[in-house]
């Protein structure tokens, strides 16, 4: 479509204690790739809820096509030509992946009868994007990544005139945003007009034609992509520049904190490394590579078939997580929403539970030293709340990640495992994270990082492990390491297979 296919003016949102959204207007163009940036809790989110009457409005108005938009549920919206993909996973673990993807489906609006093609449609994205996600598989049994991309394929098969992505990117490997890209260029041809929030800046620069930057609820500014570089996107989101970088440090070899010998279960094979005291290793690979398989088997959640771990060492063998944490080993999991978090509970029993022996005395928890952790923790980690009783729950996705990394930080664990540990958390924060998991080995925790980002890996890791197919193919210092040579090696390894 020509010209704008949305105008919004004024909107505003107010939440008990915070104002989310304070009158924004923005207009959006049609045929574009409009992508929303901005800090943990700018309002994105709420921005994007708003829109698709997921939450009702405290006051502005919306023009879309020129015409007054107030649908009255999300489904409204939907059959109006507005489809989205909401930051927190929305399909149903009960059902299989076809189920899933035809849930809603069967509805009509005032008598219209769907439209078979529209199905077919529907199973043509799947197989384009990905061909390896069978249909009768339950849902439950899928990786988080694989949970995404069912509702990536979702959105996109609504055939809406306006798709709302929020994150869509966050759990997907390199090759798989590649293929998500490519996907939104077609329907950009197709004359569908997406809304793309990502904190993966490197998106934005890879389809993005504007970009709207979001600060406490309110816009900052609208630029050309084209227009605009990195440092100065960085400037506008968080009033500074931050140095990304690896920061050299010294790790003392002799003392081993993890040994892990021919570890093997259901995916992985024969995996085999020492973690020292003090240090930042790394695993690397694409997703489905194996390396949340590592931290689950080392975390006690799943069943060990051969192989030893020692800790300190001493032979352990987790049967539950408390046993890990009991001989501090500490995760963050690669799912902390669904593993981590207690939605209903306030921040602070949802941080300070991975700890009751350092707020209590004889079993009688100190409340004010409760507090005083707990708060210690939301100004370190620059966690975005009205106050520490706030319910988890209404914390913003990025600012929900911090409070599970806030948890796993304060167990004082001598080992402590993170899995994807910056994926969704804003630029700043990210590097104020890093800090943190650089102070913790400097005071002797060995730390390891899962992640399939491979910038993080390379700013913070001292060694980096490759993974690919349930093992581990490559080690390198990172001195040695390089992006290119990760990239390639990782790949390398998926081509080989038949
Ligand atoms: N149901 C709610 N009750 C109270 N406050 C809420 C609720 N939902 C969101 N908020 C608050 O509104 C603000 C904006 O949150 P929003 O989810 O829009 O942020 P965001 O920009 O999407 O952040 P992120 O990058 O972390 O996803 C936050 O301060 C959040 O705590
Ligand atoms: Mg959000």
């Amino acid at each position: 479509m020509n010209g704008d296919i949305l105008d919004i003016r004024g909107l505003g949102k107010k939440y008990p204690g915070v104002e989310a959204l304070k009158e924004v207007s923005l207009t959006i163009r049609g045929d574009s790739v409009h992508c929303v940036v901005g800090e943990n809790g700018a309002g994105k989110s709420t921005f994007i809820k708003i829109l698709t009457r997921a939450e009702e409005r405290t006051g502005g108005t919306i023009l879309f096509k020129g015409r007054e938009f107030r649908p009255r549920s999300i489904r409204e919206a939907m059959n109006l030509g507005i489809s989205t993909l909401f930051q927190e996973l929305n399909v149903v673990d009960q059902l299989t992946v076809e189920q899933n993807l035809l849930l809603g489906r069967e509805d009509t609006l005032l008598g219209v009868i769907r439209r078979p093609d529209r199905n077919r449609r529907l199973y043509q994205i799947l197989k384009d994007f990905a061909p390896d996600i069978p249909l009768h598989r339950r849902v439950g049994e899928l990786s988080f990544a694989e949970k995404q991309v069912i509702e990536i394929v979702k959105a996109v098969a609504a055939e809406a005139s306006l798709l709302i992505m929020d994150e869509p990117t966050a759990a997907l490997s390199q090759k798989e945003a590649g293929r998500l890209f490519e996907l939104i260029r077609g329907l950009k041809q197709q004359h569908i007009t997406v809304i793309y929030i990502s904190h993966i800046l490197d998106d934005i620069f890879a389809i993005g034609d504007y970009v709207t930057v979001f600060r406490d609820g309110a816009i900052i500014g609208t630029a050309r992509v084209a227009d605009i570089d990195r440092p100065a996107l960085i400037r506008m989101m968080i009033g500074k520049t931050v140095a990304e970088g690896y920061v050299p440090r010294k790790v003392d070899r002799q003392e081993v904190g993890l040994e892990v010998e021919g570890l093997c279960t259901a995916k992985l094979r024969e995996v085999s490394f020492r973690l020292h005291r003090g240090e930042i290793l790394g695993f690397y690979g694409l997703r489905g590579a194996g390396k949340s398989e590592i931290a689950q088997a080392l975390y006690g959640l799943d069943k060990i078939l051969a192989g030893s771990i020692r800790l300190g060492g001493r032979p352990v063998r987790f049967a539950i997580p408390r046993d890990g944490l009991r001989r501090g080993v500490s995760l963050v999991p690669e799912e902390r929403l669904a593993e981590g978090l207690i939605l209903k509970l306030p921040l602070r029993p949802n941080v300070s539970i991975s700890n009751p022996g350092k707020i209590s005395r004889l079993g009688v928890v100190n409340g004010r030293r409760e507090r005083a952790a707990v708060e210690r923790y939301v100004r370190e980690l620059s966690i975005k709340v009205t106050g520490i009783e706030q319910r988890a729950g209404t914390l913003s996705g990025g600012n929900q990640q911090k409070v599970v990394i806030a948890k796993c930080l304060n167990a004082d664990a001598t080992v402590l495992l993170m899995d994807e540990p910056s994926r969704g958390i804003d630029v700043g924060a990210k590097e104020e994270i890093h800090g943190l998991i650089r102070d913790l080995a400097a005071q002797g925790a060995g730390v390891i990082i899962f992640s399939s980002e491979y910038q993080e890996i390379l700013n913070l890791c001292d060694r980096i492990l490759l993974v690919a197919d349930g093992r581990i193919i490559k080690e390198l210092s990172n001195s040695e390491a390089s992006a290119e040579e990760l990239l390639h090696a990782v790949t390398q390894t998926k081509r080989l297979k038949p």
